[in-house]
């Protein structure tokens, strides 16, 4: 870790051992594929967050498949969960949670994280009750003066696609809203759930959406009616994708990137240095 510097790789919605996936076990393969990018890379993260619907079902054999996997990266990794997961068998594997819930702190040197439970049960929306919220409270009163990463499963944010989005009346959004007022040290929130990248704002706090490991959603903003299938995309095929967040000078920059191979354009020789040092001699 440089002085002060952080780099945080994320990655989502791997949805390990879903019984929809075909071929049967791509969600393992396509994790593979993530991981193995974020293992070679030039920079290394310092630290992996994965951030909800780890496996689909209550199977503890997904979860240990994951935690095998994470073991094997040389950064450390840390889960939330989601709506797929079932928070005794995530608990069971990864021993994560300060209570009955699967929340708790991460001291990421120059970031603290808050990770999130915001799961109930047969839900596929988000929750987010008063022990909750009393919990991320006091959290967040322990380290005012620490700039502050919350990390969970579900955006609190209208994403615009209908079928998955999570509606502005729900009452978990207000309670949150609630907890984060005023504290001000909060840098970002960060999330899955939506199986796309997305940039929005929450009450002037930045909110970043994770693309998933698991296939992609279609980008449809038109409204949807349940009750009159029109034949729209809903989830499509595409590359695995994982985000990049840099925090530097108190700035944090979020990059998104998909584990595909695209042909090479430019690489860091001779012609691009003479360009390269041009462009570094601009700078103050
Ligand atoms: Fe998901
Ligand atoms: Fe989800």
């Amino acid at each position: 870790m440089a002085d002060g510097d952080l780099l945080i790789a994320q990655i989502s919605d791997t949805h390990i051992g879903s019984k929809v996936e075909k071929p049967a076990g791509i969600n393992l393969v396509r994790l593979d594929r993530t991981l193995a990018q974020l293992c070679t890379m030039t920079r290394q993260p310092d630290l992996l967050l994965v951030t909800g619907d780890l496996a689909d079902e209550d199977d503890e054999a997904s979860y240990r498949a994951l935690r095998e996997r994470l073991a094997l990266c040389p950064f450390p990794a840390r889960v939330c969960i989601g709506n797929h997961d079932s928070r005794s068998a995530a608990r069971q594997v990864f021993g994560a949670g300060d209570d009955e819930f699967f929340h708790y702190v991460v001291d990421a040197g120059p970031l603290h994280l808050i990770v999130l439970d915001t799961v109930e049960e047969d839900r596929h929306g988000g929750a987010f009750c008063e022990i909750r919220s009393a919990w991320l409270r006091a959290r967040l009163a322990e380290a005012q003066d620490r700039p502050t990463l919350i990390v969970l499963h579900h955006p609190p944010i209208d994403t615009g696609i209908d079928w998955l989005t999570t509606s502005p009346a729900e009452p978990w959004l207000a309670r949150l809203d609630e907890a984060l007022a005023g504290q001000t040290q909060v840098v970002a929130l960060v999330a899955g759930h939506i199986h796309r990248p997305i940039a929005a704002t929450r009450r002037g706090i930045p909110v970043f959406v994770c693309p998933s490991v698991a296939a992609p959603i279609a980008l449809d903003l038109a409204p949807l009616d349940p009750e009159a299938p029109d034949g729209r995309a809903l989830v499509v095929d595409g590359p695995p994708g994982y985000a990049l967040h840099l925090w530097r000078d108190g700035v944090l920059t979020s990059h998104v990137a998909f584990v595909e191979e695209p042909p090479l354009l430019a690489t860091f020789d001779e012609r691009m240095q003479r360009q390269i040092r041009i462009w570094f001699a601009e700078r103050p």
